[in-house]
């Protein structure tokens, strides 16, 4: 009796299910009325009575397997039918949405890759700033009208009145404070105004802003890293231009224009018929500003500049309202999208 036990518990484990026929076979010869298991029920009545309970035992567990084994093998079949009935595979997929980087953070990333592989370092600042590292230590005179209530956001921090900062020099001027020179570094970060905003103007943009200061930088260097600058940004053909300027902190100072890039310096209405575009302000690194950060200005001299980030976004993909960068608007963002 036992053998036979053994012999029906080895057919079910061997017996191949991957249909439904099969399946239906199955049933019947180990779970129908005339099954095999039946039949050695029906066998039980001649074991001697000391063994019953053992192979009555024995039984009921081939039993319970051969139920556990056809419901498995059900369940198995119906889950690959209902995938099978729902789902059409001829259709054509749904292409998958991918995000895309802000144009203002590609820009930027650009712009310092582009510092970076001169040896210029990233620098980072607070956004709340005081007016000694906003203005004072960058040499703007008490009444200079940039730290006039009409450019400045002003925040109470407990005691003492911060600003906003207005622009990222002021990262710059703890760089100095805490490093010896030479220094190489650029802060790209945003800054705030307290302008109306409109398609030229905002509340709120970014910079980057850079620093070269050891012994010997003159202004031609200033000159030759910006028309690296440049070429690398607009292309090999880029030329720029500079014109005389004026900033509290540099001295002297300039501002500087990059030729059309959208009319090859023809003329057109970007650049208003002139053929140059400005992008950015910069100069040699006032004496006062050095001493003031506890830079021997016997010594050293370095050179400043900063740009807009949304100024050189503009230019390169010609956007023309300032606002599109802040508003969220997924019809601009979308046309960011890498394609895959
Ligand atoms: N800080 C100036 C600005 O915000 C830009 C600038 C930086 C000009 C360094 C000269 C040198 O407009």
């Amino acid at each position: 009796m036992k053998d036979s036990i053994d012999l029906v518990n080895k057919s079910i484990t061997d017996f191949k299910i991957d249909n439904s026929a099969a399946l239906e076979q199955f049933r019947i010869k180990f779970l129908g009325s005339k099954s095999e298991i039946k039949s050695l029920f029906s066998e039980l009545k001649s074991v001697p009575n000391d063994q019953k309970k053992e192979i009555g035992k024995l039984l009921n567990d081939l039993r319970i397997f051969a139920e556990e084994t056809y419901e498995n093998h059900k369940s198995k079949l119906e889950t690959i039918s209902s995938v099978k009935s729902d789902v059409d595979f001829s259709r054509p997929g749904e292409s998958i949405q991918t995000g895309a980087h802000h144009p203002i953070s590609t820009v930027k990333n650009e712009i310092v890759e582009i510092f970076n592989r001169i040896g210029y370092i990233v620098s980072e600042g607070p956004e709340i700033e005081d007016d000694w590292h906003n203005f004072s230590a960058l040499n703007f005179p008490k009444e200079h009208p940039a730290r006039d209530m009409q450019d400045t956001f002003f925040v109470e921090k407990g005691e003492r009145e911060m600003a906003l900062r207005t622009h990222t020099s002021s990262v710059q001027v703890r760089v100095m404070e805490n490093t010896n020179p030479p220094i190489r570094t650029i802060s790209p970060g945003r800054v705030y105004r307290n302008e109306a905003i409109s398609a030229r103007a905002h509340c709120f943009f970014h910079q980057v802003e850079g620093l070269f200061i050891d012994k010997n930088v003159s202004f031609a260097d200033l000159k030759q890293t910006l028309l690296y600058f440049a070429q690398e940004m607009f292309g090999e053909k880029a030329q720029i231009r500079m014109r005389p300027s004026y900033f509290p902190f540099t001295e002297p100072s300039a501002e500087v224009d990059v030729s059309c890039t959208i009319c090859n310096s023809k003329g057109c209405n970007v650049c208003k018929y002139t053929g140059w575009l400005e992008i950015l302000g910069c100069g040699m690194v006032d004496p006062n500003v050095l001493e003031a950060s506890g830079i021997d200005s016997k010594i050293y001299s370095g050179f400043a500049f900063g740009m807009g980030v949304e100024r050189i976004t503009q230019l390169k993909y010609k956007v023309n309202d300032l606002r599109m960068y802040s508003e969220n608007d997924i019809r601009f963002l979308k046309q960011f999208t890498p394609t895959l």
